[in-house]
C-alpha cells in the first residue's frame, strides 16, 4: 500500500525512488489521504503506471476527484464512515486528525503494529531536509509544528482549548509506536507532538503549563 503521491512538479524523481522500492504491478492500494495538489500530484500517472492498484478514499475524496479531473471512478474503494479496512492482514482504522486543510481528510492507525498516519497534522516547517526527527532540536520542533499549524489549520487559535485537549489526549491514548505525517520525518511515540500542540493552542493540565504560563499567572496573582 502506498500513502498519498507526493507532487506532480516532483513525478520523475517520485517514480522512480518507488519503482526502486517496488514492482509497480504488485501495489494494490493507495490510500489517499485528501486531495491536495501535494497528495494527488502523481495519482493519474500511478493508475497508469500500477494496474493493479486501487484508490482508498471516501465520498467527499471521490466527489472532489470528479471534479478535478483525477483518478478513474471504477478503481475507487469508497470507505464508509467507521469502516475497517483490512490490507494484505494489517486493520486499518480510520482516523480523522485533530487539524487539517481538507474535510475529506482521512487518516488511519494499523492497530497491530500500532502506527498512526495523521495527515497533515504534525507537519512542520523546518529550515532544512531532515531524515531523522531526533536530529531537530526541541525549539526548533516546537517552532515547526506551531508555524506549520498556524498556517494549515488556522482555526485552530480559535478552537475551544479543552476540547482540543480532550482530542489530543484520545490521541496519546491510542499509543502509536510510531506516527507518520504528510510533513514530517516519522516520529516515534506521540506525547511529544501533542504536547507541543497543547501547549500552543490548547488549555488542558500537564504539559499545558510552561515557563511563559507560570510567568503569566504570577503577573496575575501579584
Ligand atoms: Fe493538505
Amino acid at each position: 500500500m502506498l500513502v498519498d503521491t507526493g507532487l506532480a512538479s516532483l513525478s520523475g524523481d517520485f517514480i522512480g525512488r518507488l519503482e526502486a522500492e517496488l514492482d509497480l504491478e504488485d501495489l494494490r492500494w493507495i490510500w489517499l489521504s485528501h486531495t491536495d495538489a501535494d497528495h494527488i500530484g502523481n495519482l493519474n500517472r500511478l493508475l497508469s503506471a500500477a494496474p493493479n492498484a486501487q484508490v482508498i478514499t471516501n465520498f467527499l475524496g471521490a466527489g472532489k476527484m470528479g471534479m478535478m479531473g483525477v483518478g478513474a471512478a471504477e478503481r475507487l474503494r469508497l470507505l464508509e464512515p467507521g469502516e475497517v479496512l483490512e490490507v494484505s492482514g494489517r486493520r486499518l482504522h480510520q482516523v480523522r486528525p485533530p487539524y487539517y486543510d481538507a474535510p475529506e481528510t482521512m487518516g488511519f492507525l494499523d492497530s497491530d503494529e500500532r502506527v498512526l498516519f495523521t495527515v497533515d497534522a504534525f507537519g512542520a516547517l523546518l529550515p532544512g531536509m531532515v531524515g531523522d526527527i531526533a536530529e531537530v532540536p526541541a525549539a526548533t520542533l516546537r517552532e515547526g509544528l506551531v508555524g506549520w499549524s498556524s498556517i494549515d489549520a488556522p482555526w485552530l487559535a480559535h478552537m475551544d482549548g479543552m476540547a482540543l485537549a480532550a482530542i489530543l489526549n484520545h490521541l496519546n491514548d491510542l499509543a502509536p509506536a510510531h506516527v507518520l505525517s504528510g510533513h514530517l520525518p516519522v516520529a516515534r511515540g506521540i506525547d511529544g507532538l501533542t504536547g507541543i500542540i497543547r501547549s500552543a493552542y490548547g488549555r488542558g493540565t500537564s504539559d499545558a503549563v510552561g515557563p511563559e504560563h507560570i510567568a503569566h499567572i504570577e503577573a496575575a496573582i501579584g
